[in-house]
């Protein structure tokens, strides 16, 4: 009998080629129903799930002691709970690798896009408002030859100071632990968070969402910034505090923010659907065509190989 697979939502049709043999299950375009999903979760062997669905204990016993492998179509695995899957002997694999190139990209468009205020421009000019080109018109800062705090520096922390090199901007980043060969690389120089937040003009956030960098970003921190300081966030929503951050914008204390993510997506807090100095995406860092095909097709492999009895090639270590 071919082993069960749940596929959680529609997914790329790249990732159905790994799957080939199995009785595969596709749940649907939108996420699911959380009990349509732990409906469906019964019996199935490897799950192949993405960042809409909650994979915890509950959903784990919902598939029962069959499930071998829960394969998250994403970088980020804060949706599951690897604690409730180790002490179930359950392996959890995630998609590193294969997106930093593009969702450091949505970073820099962000980045600029905030910066020179592209989105509230734009709205301006579609609404029939735009009357003549003005000297003070939509001046924004300059991005290229600021300085960036990266606040993470790992594989897209890293692929986003690439791109900020090309700027001709100074790169500044503060992470748990030194990165010695990316400083060489880079240029990079490490600081301690409040020093980052003081002095840099773009502040990107590239941090895995975990007790300690819930919240991150608050309103001391924010206090902190330059008063013509970006924000950059398009690692997790709960990594900075929304209601504090719409403040900040509101009162200027900052100059633009350009989201990707939020606290309770797709949920977007109301102030900063009203800021004219946000700009906001999404959650669409890793959505380029290709990209998407990579990650369907890693989480695929992944499942396959544990079903299959092999090493995955991208267990998440906990
Ligand atoms: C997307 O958000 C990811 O974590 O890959």
């Amino acid at each position: 009998m071919p082993e069960k697979v749940l596929v959680t939502r529609e997914i790329p049709q790249a990732g159905f080629g790994p799957l080939e043999g199995f009785d595969v299950t596709v749940l649907s375009e939108a996420p699911p129903e959380r009990g349509e999903l732990l409906g469906a979760a019964r019996g199935a062997e490897g799950v192949l799930s993405t960042v809409t669905e909650k994979i915890d204990g509950e959903f784990m016993d919902a598939a029962g002691e069959g499930l071998k492998v829960v394969a998250n179509m994403a970088v980020g695995y804060d949706n599951v709970d690897v604690v409730a899957a180790r002490e179930r002997g359950i392996v959890v694999t995630n998609t590193p690798g294969v997106l930093d190139e593009t969702t450091a990209d949505v970073a820099f468009m962000l980045l600029l896009a905030a910066a020179r205020r592209l989105g509230e421009s734009e709205r301006v000019l579609r609404s029939g408002r735009w009357e003549w080109w003005g000297p003070k018109l939509f001046t924004g800062p300059d991005v290229w030859g600021k300085r960036l705090g990266i606040v993470g520096l790992g594989r897209i922390g890293q692929a986003v100071a690439r791109r900020a090199r090309g700027f001709g901007m100074e790169i500044v980043y503060h992470n748990r632990s030194r990165k010695p060969e990316a400083e060489e690389e880079l240029g990079a120089r490490y600081l301690e968070l409040d020093e980052l937040l003081r002095t840099a003009d773009f502040v990107s956030i590239h941090t895995p969402l975990t007790d300690e960098t819930h919240h991150l970003i608050g309103a001391e921190e924010l206090e902190k910034m330059r008063p013509r300081a970006v924000l950059v966030n398009t690692s997790r929503g709960p990594v900075v505090d929304e209601a504090a951050l719409a403040d900040a914008l509101v009162q200027g204390r900052i100059f633009a923010a350009g989201l990707d993510v939020y606290e309770e997506e797709p949920k977007v807090h109301p102030k900063l659907l009203d800021l004219e100095n946000a700009v906001l995406a999404p959650h669409i860092g890793s959505g380029s065509i290709e990209t998407r095909d990579k990650m369907a097709t890693l989480a695929a492999e992944n499942l396959a190989a544990v079903l299959r009895g092999e090493a995955p090639k991208t267990p998440i270590k906990s």
